[in-house]
């Protein structure tokens, strides 16, 4: 566990930094999350050791979106997006902490419920949810396809069942 970890919320100049550390200089996608964060749509929550961002989690504040029943089932949730470590801090705790901090700022808005989607190949991934209390949403496992914020415009894919948690607390 990092004592020295400190997760904030992502300003603009963040964006080459995270672009350098977690997509090959590219910065699209956190300039994409950035950009839906100043239009209040969400909030882009990075984990930083130092001067160095380790993780980060993009935190929707208008349900899933990345499917039809997801959009029905799930409006009311928060959604924690996004959700990447870097590979050589994986399994230290911090997955943890971004996710804690997420559902934190998602109670002190009022939400009653987070939700989130994963892979159906990511059993890893799943079973740290799972312990952080997170349940199959029952609705089964969705094709979600988004656009990627990229210069292409590519359309990305997945298998994704949704998890959901009740706040408590709230
Ligand atoms: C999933 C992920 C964000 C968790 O962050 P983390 O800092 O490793 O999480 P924590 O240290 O709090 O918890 C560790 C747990 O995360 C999961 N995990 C660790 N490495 C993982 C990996 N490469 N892929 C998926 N899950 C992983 C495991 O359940 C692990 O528990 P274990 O160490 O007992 O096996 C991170 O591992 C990651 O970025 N994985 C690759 C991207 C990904 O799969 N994102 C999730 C998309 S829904």
């Amino acid at each position: 566990m990092h004592d020295e970890l400190r997760i904030g919320i992502c300003s603009e100049r963040d964006i080459v930094l995270l672009a350098r550390q977690f997509s090959s200089g590219d910065r699209g996608v956190h300039a994409f999350r950035y950009t839906r964060q100043q239009d209040g749509r969400s909030t882009y929550l990075i984990a930083w050791l130092g001067e160095v961002p380790v993780g980060h989690l993009d935190l929707r504040w208008q349900g899933a979106e990345e499917s039809l029943i997801a959009q029905q089932h799930l409006a009311e949730h928060a959604e924690l997006n996004g959700i990447v470590v870097l590979s050589e801090y994986r399994s230290q705790g911090i997955g943890r902490r971004l996710i804690a901090a997420a559902e934190q700022m998602a109670r002190e808005r009022g939400f009653r419920e987070a939700c989130l989607g994963v892979n159906i190949e990511n059993a890893r991934a799943r079973s740290l949810y799972e312990r952080l209390g997170y349940r199959d949403w029952g609705h089964g496992v969705v094709e979600a396809t988004w656009l990627l914020p990229d210069e292409h415009g590519t359309r990305h894919t997945e298998q994704v069942i949704y998890l959901r948690k009740e706040l408590d607390n709230w």
